[in-house]
């Protein structure tokens, strides 16, 4: 297959050559400097900074959240080549989503028909219009009604020929007491989200008047995860501009579109998640908040704005007045000005900084002190040196102390925070430390995972050593359960082919696992074991099951002194 890894992830983040091989920023993870290697010689990548890792197939397992089948498929599609049909179990579920969506799509053309033909679609038509969306607007958006009856899209559903299992997989209809379904949205207006692809993947649907929830959301489904997609995302891809609205509701995200601006999307009933930000990251190279104005609005605007800094991209934050959301400053003022308040935003610092007198009485000393202590905080956490000082000026001015004890303030905090990130580092990193922590069996044995881990570095180095390493140990000889796992299938595949390739297990194992198995084949590299010590990793671990001495109860030292001696006794 011609999916070479580089090309498949440059679609994601932005490669940066390092001789033969790639860094980049991590898709997987928010930094700011990047731990993510990718290996164009053996088609694989590993993060060191959250372990993940894998080969191409692991890539788009992870990043496109499908499964092994749908991963194939998915690159087969991108090289252009086409798959059989199979039974398994995988390719169950990938028909599932496909029903799925046929099923999203047919009830979105249901709900934009009864809004836009029929006779009860009057209360919809009567409600967007009141809100004044044009009729073009309700066509790009797919907008619709749904009915005030418990039945008509399951019985409209039924008549197509689609199961009752299915339509409660979309969560379109719930199965009542008595057994039967009925519609789970009624009397609303309907909004469609539709992904990237242009698929239907869910639905909000807002009341008409003040009925209780006020938006009901399609819940999590095979094809949908709210906290994964943004409203309106597909067509804010095809804009231009390098900037990026977030808005709070889809009302906003519509008024602004019909506005004139392309550009401008909206979480999908729930505070902004990291994956939501790392997907606006790929987009634009700056996002606008235009949150609401409320009280709410501002909160989530200050952890919008750490989400996003987290996931490298800039942000700035309109200031409205004189209306509650970016829905309502439209109708009052118009796209002109909205245009100028975006043209006029202001940067998260200024944000934050303002944030900051927040329910303080700064004329007092109090006041001016605990002021002064959070705008410390807030100037710790720029990077920059030459920003730091312009702030720190500014607020010197402001509370008249002088700039001297203010920058002495910030670069103490500064210094302090270094201090407790190295040491996190330094406890965080590393191979077994994070195996430890996680796998409770390497932890007690821990001796013997060395040794395994040890073996399977290199088996990961040197494939072709398999049938001499296979003659002298098998998988009953491992202690722990995932190495044993890895060795079981390493020997499997190669009985099969002759060959195997350590990063081209996924039908074994799961994305996470892929990223473990992945960090081993990767610091086999750099830990270079020579086949000296695969036999004493492997005699270890055989006299272990001989006489099952605990060596767990020996120190570091003793252990290597125990290794020493098993070494002279060949
Ligand atoms: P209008 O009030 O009609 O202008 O809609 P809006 O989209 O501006 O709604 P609002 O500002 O009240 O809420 C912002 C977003 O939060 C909405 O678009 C929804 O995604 C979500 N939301 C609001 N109310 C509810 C609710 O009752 N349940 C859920 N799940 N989400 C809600
Ligand atoms: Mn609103």
């Amino acid at each position: 297959m011609n999916n070479p890894i580089d090309s498949v992830m440059s679609g994601y983040t932005n490669l940066i050559r390092r001789g033969r091989n790639f860094v980049c920023l991590c898709p997987f993870h928010s930094e700011k400097t990047p731990s993510c290697t990718v290996y164009a010689e053996n088609n694989s990548f590993y993060c060191f900074g959250c372990g993940v890792g894998g080969d191409v197939i692991t890539f788009v397992m992870k990043i496109e959240n499908l499964d092994y089948v749908e991963a194939i498929k998915f690159l087969a599609d991108r090289a252009g080549m086409t798959m059989p049909e199979d039974n398994s179990a995988d390719s169950r579920a990938a028909y599932m989503k496909s029903r799925i969506l046929e099923i999203n799509r047919t009830a979105a053309r249901f709900y934009y028909n009864v809004l836009t033909h029929s006779p009860e679609g009057e209360k919809g038509r009567r409600y967007f219009a009141e809100r004044q969306l044009l009729p073009k607007t309700i066509t790009k958006y797919g907008l619709g009604y749904a009915p005030n009856d418990w039945y008509s899209l399951t019985n409209f559903m039924r008549s197509k020929g689609y199961g009752e299992d299915e339509l409660i997989a979309a969560d379109l209809c719930s199965r009542g007491k008595k057994g039967g379904l009925y519609d789970r949205f009624r009397d609303r207006v309907m909004f469609p989200i539709i992904d990237l692809r242009g698929n239907v993947i869910a639905f909000g649907g807002r009341v008409i008047d003040d009925g209780t929830p006020k938006y009901l959301n399609s819940s999590d489904t095979p094809v949908f995860k709210k906290s994964m997609n943004l409203f309106s995302l597909n067509f804010a891809k095809k804009s231009e501009e390098k900037r990026l609205i977030l808005a709070e509701g889809y009302m906003d995200v519509i008024s602004i579109n019909q506005a004139g601006f392309e550009n401008v999307v909206a979480t999908l009933g729930t505070a902004l998640t990291q994956e939501q930000a790392r997907l606006m990251s790929r987009y634009a190279e700056e996002i606008i908040i235009a949150y609401d104005s409320d009280g709410a609005g501002q909160k989530a605007t200050h952890k919008a704005i750490n989400l996003l800094s987290d996931a490298g991209v800039k942000t700035r934050i309109i200031k409205m007045e004189g209306a509650k959301d970016p829905d309502e400053y439209i109708k009052k003022f118009g796209a002109m000005r909205f245009r100028q308040l975006l043209d006029r935003s202001g940067g998260a610092i200024e944000f934050e900084l303002a944030g900051c007198r927040n329910g303080l009485d700064i004329s007092t000393d109090e006041g001016r002190i605990e002021y002064l202590k959070r705008c410390v905080k807030l100037l710790a956490d720029i990077s920059s040196p030459i920003v730091r000082e312009v702030y720190i000026g500014r607020i010197s001015d402001e509370t008249r102390i002088s700039r001297e004890v203010l920058f002495q303030q910030v670069n103490s905090t500064i210094k302090k925070r270094a201090d407790q990130n190295k040491k996190r580092e330094w406890t965080e990193i590393r191979t077994f430390q994070n195996e430890f922590k996680k796998d409770p069996e390497a932890y007690r044995h821990s001796k013997e995972y060395k040794a395994e881990t040890g073996i399977i570095s290199f088996l990961a180095a040197y494939p072709e050593e398999i049938t001499y390493v296979a003659s002298k140990i098998s998988p009953d000889d491992f202690v722990t359960g995932f190495n044993r796992k890895i060795y079981a299938a390493i020997l499997e595949k190669s009985k099969n082919s002759g060959f195997y390739d350590i990063l081209s297990l996924q039908s074994e194992f799961t994305a996470d696992e892929m990223g473990k198995i992945t960090e081993i084949a990767v610091n086999s590299k750099d830990v270079n074991i020579n086949k000296t010590a695969v036999d004493d990793f492997i005699k270890f671990l055989k006299d272990r099951a001989d006489n099952s001495q605990d060596v767990n109860a020996l120190s570091d030292d003793d252990f290597r002194n125990y290794f020493d001696r098993l070494k002279k006794k060949k």
